[in-house]
């Protein structure tokens, strides 16, 4: 069951200090992926109240309408727009890339490509890939694939444009991208148990896809840099934050609700989750090329920027990632 898990309701600690700091996002379009709880309801609230319009990409389900309506309460004046993405169908993010490109018409400035699963069972998306890869990374893959002239777009013409992926302390322990895991091989990858604390079955797929996340970053970043292109690639970690991310693995098995419980004490609130993502959206600091959390292993506290890591950002582990990813989504990614 669902509400097997309470959260525990942790205190916000600098979210407001944050969010204060930021310029007005005016005149700025943000697409973000997952807005239906979480850091990416929080992330796409802040850009709106700071101005920009707002694209909210999410599956079509009572979530996404609640809290669309919510978001619509909350941010009197801002411009948000829905868009069906389901992340579990290559088909369905084409159709969004297009909706966006039909709103958009001046250009995307900051792609966010939040949304995510976690530790769920092995199972085979309608493409045949493993459910959490095809969710957190290869979609995103085809979606920001699909973005780029909208990029590149906004780029010229208010000179930068961004795209920030989400990642986790779960990147540390995957260590090494395995091809198996980008294959439709979905259903066979590991089975349904495993251990968070020795990365095993359900948990490996999703440090796999954690990893994928990073690495997608440090091919954007040097990919744009060789171009000269204004398009900035950034990663946000968000420490570990109290979201519906550990209820949903609760309720598929995942987790324990008890340990669930006794782990997220030393978490941080959804708000504070949110420091990371949204300095890579909206702060004029972070360059390309960044990592930012809560240190690179932090559970929490204020989000800070690091250089990308060498155990992702290495030439077979970029190599891996391209070829495979373009290799899923039988399209080539040029930039
Ligand atoms: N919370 C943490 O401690 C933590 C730690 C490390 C990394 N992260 C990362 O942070 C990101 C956001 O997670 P969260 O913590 O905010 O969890 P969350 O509250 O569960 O939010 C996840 C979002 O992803 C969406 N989503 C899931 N499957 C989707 C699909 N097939 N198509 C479109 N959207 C889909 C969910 O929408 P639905 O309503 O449709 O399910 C929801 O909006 C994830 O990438 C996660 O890996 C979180």
């Amino acid at each position: 069951m669902k509400n097997s898990y309470t959260k525990p309701n942790l205190k916000t600690k600098y979210f407001e200090d944050l969010f204060n700091s930021l310029p007005s996002m005016e005149n700025k379009s943000v697409a973000i992926t997952g807005t239906t709880s979480g850091l990416g309801f929080y992330a796409a609230e802040s850009a709106a109240k700071l101005g920009a319009r707002v694209l909210l990409l999410n599956r079509p389900s009572d979530r996404a309408e609640t809290s669309y309506a919510l978001l619509n309460d909350n941010c009197s004046n801002g411009e948000l727009h829905k868009v069906d993405c389901d992340l579990q169908s290559f088909e369905s993010v084409k159709s969004a890339s297009i909706k966006v490109s039909e709103i958009c018409t001046d250009g995307l400035d900051v792609l966010c490509n939040n949304a995510g699963v976690m530790a769920l069972k092995d199972k085979a998306t309608i493409d045949g890939f493993d459910v959490q890869m095809q969710t957190n990374h290869l979609s995103h893959f085809l979606l920001t694939k699909l973005c780029m002239p909208l990029l590149d777009k906004a780029s010229q013409l208010r000179n930068e444009a961004r795209i920030v992926n989400h990642s986790s302390i779960a990147r540390t322990q995957a260590k090494k991208l395995k091809e198996k895991f980008f294959e439709k091989k979905g259903g066979s990858l590991g089975g349904d148990k495993g251990s968070m604390i020795f990365g095993t079955g359900r948990w490996e797929r999703y440090a796999q896809t954690k990893l994928a996340n990073a690495a997608f970053t440090a091919c954007l970043h040097e990919k744009l840099k060789n171009k000269n292109s204004k398009i900035r690639a950034m990663v946000a970690h968000p420490g570990l934050a109290e979201s519906d991310l550990q209820s949903t693995t609760v309720e598929d098995g995942g987790l324990s609700s008890l340990f669930t419980k006794y782990m997220m004490k030393f978490g941080q609130s959804e708000k504070d989750g949110t420091l990371g993502l949204l300095r890579c959206i909206a702060d004029p600091k972070i360059n390309s090329g960044s990592i930012v959390g809560p240190g690179l292993k932090g559970a929490k506290g204020k989000a800070k920027s690091f250089p990308l890591e060498s155990f992702y950002d290495n030439d077979e582990t970029k190599n891996l990632l391209w070829t495979k990813s373009c290799e899923a989504i039988s399209e080539n990614f040029e930039i």
